[in-house]
């Protein structure tokens, strides 16, 4: 039996949304990306990032820590200023917003939704349902199966009935995977079974019909068994009529390792149409960091962009943190960290102007103050295309390639193919983000039915897997739709 949703515990946040419509998260991102696009006016050259995601209907988050918001200003200025979604860091897991059966206690939660409100943010709810950062009234309860299940939708109905209408997405089922794809052991798959997600995917649902909902874990940022796992448990799911809105990549990475196959598996998934983001961002380092470590970092950042970017409905990322002094990377990495956009000073660090010109800004270093449009100069002189080609990833006898094409003629292209030849043998095995096809050492791609069309001035990201046998040289000419393009 259905509990009545806030039993009386807590008095229910009212509302700023008042609607209880639910829509695809495709119709969704329509709706806002049109919402955020259509009054932005053109942000400056050195606008925080989050005036340059907007321009693009694009979210940039972060994690934020509600007693850092209370107790910081720098940190609560610049996680305002710079970002505009954000995610509860801790305040909306089970042990804070429940931590005795029946107990809520919001006053976290609210603090972070209150600032996220304030600075206009859209919110990722995080978590209801996860075995960690769980009270052990929960964890050692000894619940019966119907017990369990009550339980866990009253917490549903309680929190996230809580902010019906104020939150974009709900991670709601967080890490319910092992690294070989099986299911992972916890009091919820271990008393109900593996249905307990659709249940907490269901249960959302009534409790906040506006939310989208969605699964969040680490380690599936590539493809491997446990991407594998989340890409057939949803597709199951859809076959089920269960909803589900998207996957969220976690990605805390190691300094130097972004798969290679990162954008090919986000494209994976938006293809099942669901929406993909980028969740919980970070690259560490081994410490002490050293300037190369930095650039490899912020090159790590620029990959992890542009893959999102380059992908159709993936939609967000979020970084765990705003500054490397508060990250949770030396807790629990021994000898790791740094791995955020602002140093512990507060200091933008090579990843951020990674980051901002990812999303179409400059490079750091200028003084905004000294901005004049009047005095900007003028536009290089350019060909009708410019490539720009790296390796992305390398292993014994194969490598990913990363191309960006950029339309530097007047007019926009509907429809493209991209030429070029590999001098050293290279062979490409597989592709996305356009279809691939080589002959000899003849390599076109050719746009995808979404990507055909390149206004003026706009770029396109397109990537490869390819073996080589001995060499990995890159070519050093392109075409595009038969002109010969400037190579950067
Ligand atoms: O608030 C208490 C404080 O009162 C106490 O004195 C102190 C002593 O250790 O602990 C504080 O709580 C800590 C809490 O963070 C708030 O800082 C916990 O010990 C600590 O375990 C907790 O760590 C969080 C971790 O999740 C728990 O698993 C991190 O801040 C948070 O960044 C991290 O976030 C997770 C995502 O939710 C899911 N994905 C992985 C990600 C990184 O682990």
């Amino acid at each position: 039996m259905r509990l009545d949703r806030h039993g009386g515990h807590e008095t229910p946040r009212r509302t700023r949304a008042g609607s209880a419509r639910r829509v695809t998260g495709a119709a969704l991102a329509a709706f806002l990306g049109a919402a955020v696009l259509a009054p932005a006016a053109p942000a400056a050259a050195d606008s925080p990032l989050r005036d340059h995601a907007a321009q693009q209907g694009f979210e940039i988050g972060a994690a934020l820590a509600s007693d850092h918001l209370q107790n910081d200003s720098q940190y609560a200025d610049l996680a305002g200023s710079e970002f505009n979604a954000a995610t509860p860091e801790n305040s909306m897991k089970w042990e804070s917003t429940e931590p005795s059966r029946g107990q809520f206690d919001f006053g976290n939660a609210d603090t972070f939704m209150d600032f996220a409100q304030q600075n206009d943010q859209k919110v990722r709810g995080h978590t209801l349902v996860w075995h960690s950062q769980l009270p052990s009234w929960v964890e050692n309860g000894n619940f019966s199966q119907s017990e369990l299940r009550s339980v866990m939708e009253n917490h549903i109905d309680e929190v996230a009935g809580r902010y019906a209408g104020d939150i974009a997405y709900w991670d709601v089922a967080n890490e319910i995977f092992m690294g070989d794809g099986s299911w992972r052991n916890s009091v919820f798959y271990d008393t109900l079974g593996p249905d307990f997600v659709a249940d907490a995917l269901r249960m959302t649902a009534e409790a906040d019909p506006n939310a989208e909902l969605w699964l969040n874990d680490y380690s599936i940022d590539g493809i491997n068994a446990k991407s594998d796992a989340y890409y057939n448990l949803i597709q199951d799911l859809q076959s089920q009529g269960v909803p589900i809105d998207g996957i969220g990549l976690q990605a805390h990475l190691i300094n130097g390792q972004v798969p290679g196959d990162l954008q090919q598996n986000i494209q994976r998934f938006a293809d099942l149409g669901i929406e993909v983001a980028i969740t919980e961002l970070d690259v560490r380092i081994d410490m002490p960091a050293d300037q190369s470590d930095l650039e490899q970092q912020a090159q790590d950042y620029r990959t992890v962009m542009d893959a999102c970017g380059a992908v159709d409905g993936c939609v967000a990322v979020t970084v765990w943190g705003v500054s490397d002094q508060y990250s949770w990377v030396p807790d629990t990495f021994d000898g790791q960290g740094a791995p955020l956009l602002f140093d512990d000073n507060y200091q933008r660090k090579p990843a951020y102007d990674a980051v901002h010109e990812a999303l179409g800004g400059s490079t750091g270093g200028e003084d905004p103050g000294d901005e004049d449009p009047g005095d900007e100069d003028p536009p290089p002189s350019s060909g009708p295309c410019d490539v720009s080609y790296s390796v992305a990833n390398e292993w014994g006898s194969g490598f990913t390639g990363q191309i960006t094409v950029t339309n530097d003629g007047g007019s926009a292209l509907n429809g493209w193919d991209l030429e070029f030849d590999f001098p050293g043998g290279q062979q490409i095995t597989n592709g996305w983000s356009a279809d691939w096809s080589q002959s000899g050492s003849t390599v076109t791609a050719s746009n995808t039915d979404w990507n055909g069309s390149l206004p003026a001035g706009e770029s396109v990201s397109i990537g490869f897997n390819a073996d080589h046998s001995g060499s990995s040289a890159e070519p050093d000419s392109f075409t595009l739709n038969g002109e010969s393009c400037s190579v950067s």
